[in-house]
Order: structure tokens, then sequence, then C-alpha cells
């Protein structure tokens, strides 16, 4: 029986140098000390043994008991030890990383070309007002004086719905709502997106943006609309950039002007992107025709007014040297992030 102790003493101590997490310390403690235990084993058989060796062997068992139990308790304790420092250490926080940034946004180039116009319209006492993009016949074409077969539709290559609907090709359409809509004074801007059955090219896209500008009142007259567009292209593009009109048709308007701005690249001097000439042709605009007037209920008599229409990409590729429009749409992050 002393030397089962023994070889039971000697296996712990063997097997406690070996384990490495306190599961199998556990699983070892519950083999030797538990109620099926090996040392539980011995007290049982010690039933066997003639009654005077038994309180000897008992008090044996039990100092075996003990040693064990405190060496099985020393090994949890260095295991905790050493599981608790490497947790310590995998929690490690390096303080001197670099941070995880969160990269800030920017306004797209349109947008920050829209915002300095809606600035520089409201500023003038505009209201910045919107129409549908899928729009009636009667608004983008008939009211603006531009009835069914009549050939200036053949300048805006049309996407129909059907019959009476289409995608509108202007922001005009606007013009004629407003019109039919509010009694004079009316100052209105009218930003948005227009449709025209184009190929995309570096100047062309089937869906682009315009905004529309609309005065009418008594006595307004070309003196008007030339001190307002030379204020919005001062403001735009800078001191020293003026408005040059050039005779112009449009059904909507008579008369009817292409509005040029100085070229800001080389400052009216001419070069390659004026072609020598330099201006830039921008808009379009003139008189609101009295025909229109009186087709949307406000007397022309009493009333006049101007409109002008310009393309808002266009301003923004003048505004900010762009080569190709397409690079306004493909959100091309290497180009948009030019414009922080
Ligand atoms: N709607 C015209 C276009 O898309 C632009 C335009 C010209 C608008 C003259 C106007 C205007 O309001 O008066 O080409």
């Amino acid at each position: 029986m002393q030397d089962q102790l023994k070889s039971i003493r000697e296996h712990v101590a063997e097997e406690l140098k070996n384990i490495q997490d306190s599961n199998a310390l556990e699983q070892l403690r519950v083999r030797v000390l538990g109620k099926k235990g090996e040392l539980t084993a011995i007290l049982r058989g010690m039933g066997k043994l003639p009654a005077e060796e038994r309180p000897k062997m008992g008090q044996i068992v039990n100092e075996t008991r003990e040693k064990l139990e405190s060496a099985i308790d020393e090994a949890a304790a260095a295991l905790r030890q050493r599981e608790k420092e490497f947790r310590l250490k995998r929690e490690t926080i390096d303080v001197t990383l670099p941070g995880k940034t969160r990269e800030a946004g920017s306004l797209h180039p349109m947008n920050i070309v829209l915002d300095d116009l809606l600035d520089i319209f409201t500023g003038m006492g505009f209201e910045a007002v919107e129409g549908p993009e899928i729009e009636y016949d009667h608004y983008n074409f008939e009211l603006l004086n531009l009835p069914k077969n009549h050939p200036a539709r053949d300048a805006q290559d049309t996407f129909y719905v059907d019959d009476n609907v289409v995608l509108r090709t202007h922001t005009s359409p606007v013009q004629a709502r407003i019109m039919t809509t509010r009694k004079p004074p009316i100052r209105i801007v009218s930003p948005g997106r227009v449709y025209r059955a184009d190929e995309v090219d570096a100047t062309h896209s089937p869906v682009f943006h315009q905004i529309e500008g609309l005065v009418i009142d008594e006595n307004i007259s070309i003196g008007d609309l030339k001190g307002t567009l030379d204020t919005f292209a001062e403001r735009l593009y800078g001191k020293g950039i003026a408005t040059r009109f050039r005779p112009s048709f449009f059904p909507f308007t008579e008369p009817s002007a292409e509005v040029d701005l100085t070229c800001a690249a080389c400052g009216g001097k001419g070069c390659r992107t004026c072609k020598g000439t330099g201006w830039i042709e921008v808009l379009g605009a003139g008189m609101v025709n009295p025909k229109v007037l009186d087709m949307c209920g406000i007397d022309s008599k009493k009333y006049s007014g101007f409109a002008f229409g310009m393309g808002i990409e266009r301003l923004t590729i003048l505004k900010y040297n762009v080569p190709d429009m397409r690079y306004l749409y493909e959100n091309d992050l290497r180009f948009l992030k030019q414009f922080r």
C-alpha cells in the first residue's frame, strides 16, 4: 500500500511538471483525489488491513492527500499567474500605433458650383424653385412657343414617354409652370436635371444639368438682363469677367442672345481654350417673348421679363478647367479628391 502511495506521488509530481493549462490540471485532480480517484480507492482498501495497522496507514494516506492537494493547488496558482500574464501581454495596447482615420468626403464640383449659383442668385433676390423631370410636352414645348412640328424642336433631341409626356429637354418648362401659377413680380432660378438623346462624349451626356432664370415685372428691360448676368459672371469667375451678347434665336425669347463670358484662362487675350477669341460661349438668354407671356396668362402689355438658361456642367468645366465632361460623372476619387 505504501508503494502504491509512493507511485501516485511520483506520477503526480511528474505530470505536474508537464501540465500547460488549468483544464488538464483539473482532470488530474479528479483522477487522483476525486470520489472515484486513485487515492480514494486506496482509502477503501484499508478495510482489508489488520485493525492495528489502520490508524498508521490512515495517517499516511491523509498526509499524502494533503501533500498532493497542496502540490496541485500550487500548480494551479502558477498556471493562473501564467495565464494572466499571457492575457495581459496579448491585450497590450500600443499607443504609438497610428489611429484609424475616417476619410472626410467632399462636395462634388458641380455641387460646389450649384451652391455658388444659388448664393449668387438668391443674393440678388431670386427664389430657387424646382420642377418635374418627367414633363408634359405642353410645358416643355407648347407654352414656350414651340408648337408640334416647329422646326426648332429638332434642336433638342427629345426622349418621349408618350405623345404628351417627355423627359424635359431643358429647365425652361419651370418658367411656364411658374408663369401659369403666379402673378408678377416673379424672380426665380430653377436648377435641375435635363435629358437629351445624345451620345456620351467629352462635351455631351444624355443627362445633364441646367439652371434657369426668370424675371417678370413692370418695366423690365434688356439692361436688367445684362446687369444681372454681369453680376453673375463676376461673382462666379472673379473680377474682370465680362459678358458679351450675340444675337441668336430661341422661340421663347425675343430678342434672344447667346451670351459669352471673358475667357478666364487668358483673361480675354485669346488662347487655346477660347480658340483665340478671348470669349467663351456659356448661356442662352433673352427678353421673354410677349407671346409666351400671353399664353401663360400674363398681360404682355403691362409686364415684360427676361430669362436665361445655362448648363451647370459647362460652368463647372470652365471654373475648374476640367478637360472632359465625363470626369464629372465617373466618381473617380482621384478626380473628386481635388475639390477638398
Ligand atoms: N432652354 C435653352 C436651352 O436649353 C436655354 C435658354 C435660352 C433658356 C434662352 C432661356 C432663354 O431661359 O431665355 O438651350
